[in-house]
């Protein structure tokens, strides 16, 4: 398999077909997926969660994020490498682009960041030096705290149309994919129609243009409760490597999400 690039994914939202994103934390897991099929690995900072134990990604150091992204680049088959720049690494653009540095020299190549409207310095900062960024949108796992939970977002009139005005913003930016999470189907749906750059969505129904799950979710390991927009893939299945099939066949044949996975 060729090398996928963000020219693929743009093509494949062109022609309407789905492509799919899976976590990854180390270089066994991001073999296993990438010669599966899976056209994007996010070495997310949910690994503060699934791999250390903490009960938010607030915890998550730069350095944490550069050894497992270095991890994922060394079984990494073809897969476009996505890195999330954790929690306050991104304060200010200057600081962004030193932050992202770090992850692209790790072997990344792409940075997720977490935000609305004020980044859009940052993306152009890095946009223009050569450096694409993925903009989160909807539930921002590490704003939890402002948040007031791990909530829906978008839910009422005015949040929901300040969304779209982000996710038009950031692209104008120049960011190169937008990725919704928890947010009403509807909304997403909405985004993704507006939108010329590829909408990743978590928990935001069966429109976006991909999806992506963390790994222990789908392979129905991480414990305690396990949010609404998950599955189990393992369910019926009798290995890994099974269960990631499985899951890139039901995105591709629309199947995943369903009614039952969305908001
Ligand atoms: O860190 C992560 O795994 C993520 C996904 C939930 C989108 O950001
Ligand atoms: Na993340």
């Amino acid at each position: 398999m060729s090398n996928i690039t963000l020219h693929t994914l743009t093509s494949l939202k062109e022609a309407g077909k789905k492509f799919t994103v899976l976590t990854a934390y180390d270089a066994t897991f991001a073999h296993l997926m990438s010669t599966a099929g899976i056209e994007m690995i996010l070495v997310g900072d949910s690994l503060g969660m699934v791999l250390q134990g903490n009960s938010s990604t607030l915890p998550v150091t730069l350095e944490e994020m550069a050894y497992h992204t270095r991890c994922v680049a060394q079984g990494n088959q073809g897969a476009m490498i996505m890195a999330d720049l954790p929690f306050m690494t991104y304060a200010t653009a200057e600081q962004c682009m030193s932050s992202a540095a770090k992850l692209m020299q790790a072997g990344a190549h792409l940075v997720k960041i977490e935000g609305g409207a004020w980044l859009a310095d940052s993306i152009e900062m890095l946009a223009t030096r050569g450096i694409p960024v993925c903009a989160h949108l909807g539930l921002t796992p590490q704003a939890v705290n402002k948040l007031g939970g791990y909530k829906v977002q978008g839910k009422d009139k005015s949040s929901a149309l300040e969304m779209i005005e982000d996710a038009r913003r950031l692209e104008e930016a120049g960011a190169s994919l937008l990725l919704l999470e928890c947010v009403p189907s509807l909304l997403a749906e909405e985004i993704t129609r507006n939108a010329s750059i590829p909408v990743i969505g978590i928990g935001a129904g069966p429109a976006t243009d991909a999806q992506v799950l963390v790994l222990h979710d789908m392979l129905g390991i991480t414990p305690g409760r396990r949010p609404k927009f998950t599955k189990n893939f393992m369910e019926g299945c009798n290995s890994i490597e099974g269960a990631i099939l499985r899951y890139i066949d039901e995105v591709k044949n629309g199947t995943f999400p369903s009614e039952a996975q969305s908001f």
